[in-house]
């Protein structure tokens, strides 16, 4: 708080400008696919370009956690060729781009119930976080067979069971927010979803109590660096007030 107060206006309007975490519902591969009359498998495919473009540009624009759905916990009612088909991509997604990852000195991570995934694909979900937990670029989240409730629930089951914790009776938001699987992160600036629905879909439940949101029509497969400037341009106009009163001091106003 005291700190706040100490910040010039200039430098206050600056901080609320960053966007320190983007969270993204990577929506409407299928849709893509099913325009052109392909498979939604190309629509996948082609959705991997788009997380490569993403990538790249939130680096560049100073993100510092892109927080990325890929695949969610009622995903797997879609047709098991689908499900199988979106599990082999995420396992040659990972053995083709993790060496460039790490070389571009991005973190990655992945949360979400991966207990249910293939012996391979858990030893590169392992190997790759391990390869790249000592980088202090980008960090990369990829949220695969995550869902909100699903994160909720084991969190609570996590502090219920801290021995550190028991017998305090009275847990804390803080002491829940501990748990959780993107607790190294602060919660969500910004939150986009494209294909043009205009819901959570189970994502980041508890973190996007006060995350600013932009939807768009764009499918994902179209979704690029251009996109991403227009989304976070809309964020830079709002004002963020958590609850309080606005200070006055426009976010657009220093950039
Ligand atoms: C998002 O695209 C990717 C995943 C959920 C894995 P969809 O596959 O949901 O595409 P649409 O919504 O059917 O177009
Ligand atoms: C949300 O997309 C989940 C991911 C992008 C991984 P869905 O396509 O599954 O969402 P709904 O079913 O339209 O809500
Ligand atoms: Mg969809």
């Amino acid at each position: 708080m005291s700190q706040l107060i100490k910040l010039s206006d200039n430098e206050r309007a600056k901080k609320k400008a960053l966007i320190e975490h983007l969270a993204i519902i990577m929506d409407g591969n299928g849709r893509w696919a099913k325009n052109r009359r392909l498979p939604r498998a190309i629509g996948h495919r082609k959705g991997l370009e788009a997380v490569r473009r993403v990538v790249t540009g939130s680096a560049r624009m100073g993100v510092k956690y892109l927080t990325l759905f890929a695949f969610s916990t009622e995903n797997w009612r879609r047709p098991a060729e689908e499900v199988s088909f979106l599990m082999d991509l995420f396992l040659i997604a990972l053995g083709k781009e993790v060496r460039e990852l790490h070389s571009n000195n991005i973190r990655l991570r992945i949360i979400g119930d991966r207990s249910v995934f293939g012996k391979v694909l858990i030893r590169a979900i392992n190997d790759a976080e391990i390869l790249t937990k000592d980088n202090s670029g980008l960090n990369l989240t990829i949220a695969a067979n995550y869902g909100g409730r699903w994160d909720l629930v084991r969190a609570v089951n996590l502090m219920c069971a801290d021995k550190a914790l028991s017998g305090r009776g009275n847990y804390s938001e803080d002491d829940l927010n501990r748990f959780l699987s993107v607790s190294f992160a602060p919660d969500p600036d910004l939150f986009i979803r494209t294909g043009g629905e205009q819901r959570i879909s189970n994502f980041l439940l508890w973190q996007m109590a006060y995350t600013e949101f932009f939807f768009t029509e764009e499918l994902w497969p179209d979704f690029n660096e251009n996109s991403l400037k227009q989304a976070i341009a809309s964020f830079r106009k709002r004002k963020r007030r958590f609850g309080g009163v606005s200070s006055g001091v426009e976010s657009e106003a220093v950039l």
